[in-house]
């Protein structure tokens, strides 16, 4: 069957349970050309590039023009999958002006929507983005751009109270218009509710497996999330960072030993051209290098 690219539409269909939606986070071109041939849906660049990639603590020193250069790499790998771009910390929340005009950088180099952090209290924001024709995911629980609120990496929705207003989050973007909501850290039970009760894909980032998406960030697939120990919520699938550490060592091991680079690896001068040139630098004969 002949292959097409993702859209909302297309997206809107797994609400009638045929297939989940696959959801993969990638911040370069060779990750998104790879996450495109593998099929995956949905393409986010996350502002998690700030910890994955760029080393920073957390994703809150990430700024837009961090993320408009990734976003353009992902852009030109991927031909098939829906692009999300993650607004940064403080791109959206200063004004309802500044977060149109951020959001619309995203699709100026080619995304197809843009993702937000906050529950109802990003409402007006969300209908003035969708307003402004830009599709808007929201994200709610567990908002890491908002830890210092949220008072450290907990599970939202634990109890009756919390969990309420969980589900009243998404009722309330999902009422603002927004066409997909990633439920981050959210107990398994609440995220049922809101995939039940709403009309828009729900994906899932540890929130179980009653959703209609899944998502990851594309290092913790692949092992290359270096410095935390493997949260509960992941599967790894391949330890990438062994497998580069062992080939980058057999490769300082062969320079240093001399068993790389050989003649197997070098270019040669057209023949005679050498003792031309020893020659004409009156230069002492020496032997051409082997070949
Ligand atoms: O930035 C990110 O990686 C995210 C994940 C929760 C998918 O938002």
């Amino acid at each position: 069957m002949e292959r097409k690219k993702v859209t909302i539409p297309a997206l809107m269909k797994t609400k009638q349970r045929a297939q989940k939606i696959t959801f993969v986070t990638a911040y370069d071109y060779p990750m998104a050309v790879l996450a495109d041939q593998a099929g995956v849906d949905i393409i986010l660049v996350g502002d998690s590039v700030g910890m994955v990639m760029l080393g920073y603590p957390s994703t809150l020193p990430v700024t837009m023009s961090e993320m408009i250069h990734h976003t353009k790499a992902v852009v030109r790998g991927a031909k098939y999958a829906f692009i999300v771009g993650d607004m940064p910390f403080m791109s959206y929340n200063a004004s309802i002006e500044e977060a149109i005009r951020n959001a619309g950088r995203f699709m100026k180099v080619g995304c197809d929507a843009v993702k937000l952090e906050g529950g109802s209290e990003m409402s007006k924001t969300t209908r003035a983005i969708v307003d402004a024709g830009i599709p808007v995911m929201s994200h709610i629980g567990l908002t890491p751009q908002r830890m210092a609120l949220l008072g450290g990496y907990r599970v939202q929705g634990q109890d009756a109270s919390t969990a309420k207003r969980v589900i009243e989050d998404a009722e309330a973007l999902e009422k603002a218009g927004a066409f997909s909501i990633l439920l981050e850290c959210v107990t398994a039970e609440v995220a049922k509710v809101i995939t039940e009760e709403s009309s828009v894909p729900i994906i899932s980032v540890a929130s179980g497996p009653y959703c209609d998406g899944q998502a990851l960030v594309i290092t913790d697939i692949l092992g290359l999330t270096l410095w935390t120990p493997k949260p509960k919520f992941v599967k790894q699938y391949v330890n990438l960072s062994e497998i580069i550490l062992n080939a980058l060592r057999a490769y300082c091991e062969d320079v240093t030993t001399g068993r790389f680079p050989t003649d197997e690896h070098s270019f040669h001068m057209a023949e005679g051209e050498f003792e031309k040139l020893l020659k004409d630098l009156k230069l002492k004969h020496r032997s051409p290098p082997e070949s």
